[in-house]
């Protein structure tokens, strides 16, 4: 199997959680994209980048275009964690278009990517993110769900409360991907 390691970046453990289990997974290493060198990156045939949505966007992904000469030799595959459904073809479609405006052209078609479901829990938010959601929620709390985006929707449901979606198996097939591309 290629020589595999996992990054990523996550601000309250669900991305972390998928990241870890994927390393287990692989058997490969984990970092915080901010605790490893880039040229240490150098040593592996495939990177894993495992980012958290906020607000639409993937956290961290700017590493891809940050280090191009590492990523451009690279198999790099990258994994989105977010409360939106990712079953949900409206789910891949938002966070693809986001991406998309994240990225190079060229950084986004070499790209594979996976979408996995995150989770929240409002009772650990600091201020800062229970305000935006807040206003989210003050800003549609009188319009029909069904008339919502997809974002604002899972964060109308879930307001308030804990949510945990994260799961071993969403994580398959990322591993028979692999696998199978030896
Ligand atoms: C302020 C805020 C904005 C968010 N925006 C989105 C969003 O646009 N789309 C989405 O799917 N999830 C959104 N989420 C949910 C996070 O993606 C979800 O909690 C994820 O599991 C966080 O992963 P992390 O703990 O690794 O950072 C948002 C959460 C917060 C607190």
């Amino acid at each position: 199997m290629k020589k595999t390691i996992v990054i990523y970046q996550s601000k309250y453990g669900y991305t972390k959680k998928y990241a870890y289990m994927l390393g287990e997974l692989l058997d490969c290493p984990v970092y915080n994209r901010k605790r490893i060198q880039s040229d240490e990156l150098l040593e592996y045939d495939c990177i894993i980048y495992g980012g958290p949505i906020y607000v639409g966007g993937v956290s961290g992904i700017d590493v891809i275009d940050r280090y191009p000469d590492i990523f451009k030799k690279k198999q790099t595959i990258v994994f989105t964690c977010g409360l939106t459904d990712p079953s949900l073809p409206e789910t891949v479609a938002h966070r693809n278009d986001h991406m998309k405006q994240q990225l190079t052209k060229e950084s986004y078609q070499a790209i594979k990517i996976f979408h996995l479901h995150g989770g929240i829990n409002h009772k650990k938010l600091p201020l800062a993110h229970r305000l935006v959601l807040l206003l989210i929620h003050h800003l549609h709390i009188k319009d029909d769900i069904s008339s919502l985006d997809i974002g604002e929707k899972e964060i109308m449901n879930a307001y308030g409360k804990i949510v945990d979606f994260t799961s071993k198996e969403a994580l398959y097939p990322i591993v028979e991907y692999i696998k199978k591309d030896v």
